[in-house]
């Protein structure tokens, strides 16, 4: 068992940010947040779990956080995270994700903090070659989103090397679902994440999704997808960061998916088969820039955490999603 060290979290008030909250919270770890509220909800941080509201740039705030709180650790979720926006003002994200990485690394580093947990992206990997994507895949990113996260692991890597720090990137498939239990979920609005669009389609916060290409080189021409449930991305979490403690002298690099490709008309299935209705949806034409298919080879977390998904289940995964799209409207309604 490892030892539980106070920990900060980056953008614990955004979606999977909130969920590691909840799942370090459950586990007993001492929590706190830090978060400038751009994207995120002070009612996605549950009770009990201070919430600094400032910004991951503001190194007087994080020392006086560190020395407050005795913090060794930090999961750094806190970022801009829309791919087309990241095209459109690529210098919006290699500053809020590259350099504000690099000043929350720099304070990091200046404070003592002992781990760090880096939330990467399969993006890093661009439009890889061969699928599913080991970690040693060629990291090409097509666009400024996936370089940004790219350019603050390379940081990390040199800065692990040189200080007595050590840290775990891991690249997330595509994050969807909510809490089992409806405690926090994904709010933003306008959100583009498939599952999200589709339950809001459900419950009539839209008219139709779009199906972005249907000529793709998959078995029914729509992109395919490793989605994975946020809780159990979470959970590993909390899993690498033990071993972060466990063994002070390794890095990690990990993918996080479950390793299973559902196109977009599989997930629209799922979403119709879960509400009993027929989503209305309309084919478009692909995207600059999307794979046909993005499935992560998940052989290096499974082999180094214990990590055991239990919500690998496309359908319980809408159903987390449409319960916590309930739950928020009924949070704005008041
Ligand atoms: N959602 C996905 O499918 C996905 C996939 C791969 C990687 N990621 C990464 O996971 C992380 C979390 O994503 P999310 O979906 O929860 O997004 P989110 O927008 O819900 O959460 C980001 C949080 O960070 C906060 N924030 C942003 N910039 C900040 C700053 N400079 N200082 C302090 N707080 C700041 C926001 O207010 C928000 O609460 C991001 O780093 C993202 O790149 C997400």
């Amino acid at each position: 068992m490892s030892k539980k060290v106070p920990v900060l979290v980056t953008g614990g008030a955004g979606y999977i940010g909130s969920h590691a909250v909840l799942a370090l919270k459950d586990a007993g770890w001492d929590v706190c947040v830090i978060d400038n509220l751009t994207t995120g909800f002070t009612f996605a941080v549950p009770e009990g779990v201070p919430l600094y509201q400032g910004d991951i740039e503001d190194g007087e705030l994080l020392a006086r956080i560190f020395a407050e709180r005795g913090i060794q650790a930090i999961m750094h979720f806190a970022g801009s995270i829309i791919v087309p926006e990241s095209v459109e003002n690529p210098l919006k994200y290699y500053h809020n994700n590259t350099a504000k990485s690099r000043a929350l690394i720099d304070a990091a580093v200046k404070g003592g903090v002992k781990h760090f947990i880096f939330s990467s992206t399969a993006a890093t990997y661009g439009i890889p070659e061969v699928s599913p994507v080991t970690e040693d895949s060629p990291k090409q990113p097509i666009n400024p989103y996936g370089m940004s996260k790219l350019m603050t692991e390379i940081m990390l890597k040199d800065v692990a090397a040189a200080h007595p720090l050590n840290f775990c990137a891991l690249r997330y498939f595509n994050v969807a679902g909510a809490d089992p239990q409806a405690r926090t979920g994904q709010s933003t609005a306008g959100a583009t994440h498939l599952i999200k669009v589709a339950v809001e389609a459900a419950l009539g916060k839209r008219e139709s999704v779009g199906v972005f290409g249907t000529d793709f080189d998959t078995p029914d021409g729509t992109g395919v997808r490793d989605y994975i449930h946020v809780s159990d991305l979470a959970n590993a979490h909390v899993l690498a960061l033990e071993g972060l403690i466990d063994q002070p002298e390794r890095s990690l690099t990990m993918n996080c998916g479950y390793g299973t490709g559902f196109s977009v008309l599989d997930v629209l299935d799922a979403v119709d088969r879960v509400t009993n209705m027929k989503i209305t949806r309309v084919l478009q034409g692909r995207r600059a820039g999307d794979p046909d298919s993005l499935i992560s080879d998940n052989s290096r977390i499974k082999a180094t955490v214990p990590w055991v998904p239990h919500y690998a289940d496309l359908d319980v995964i809408v159903q987390h999603a449409l319960a916590w799209e309930r739950r928020l409207t009924e949070i704005r309604e008041g």
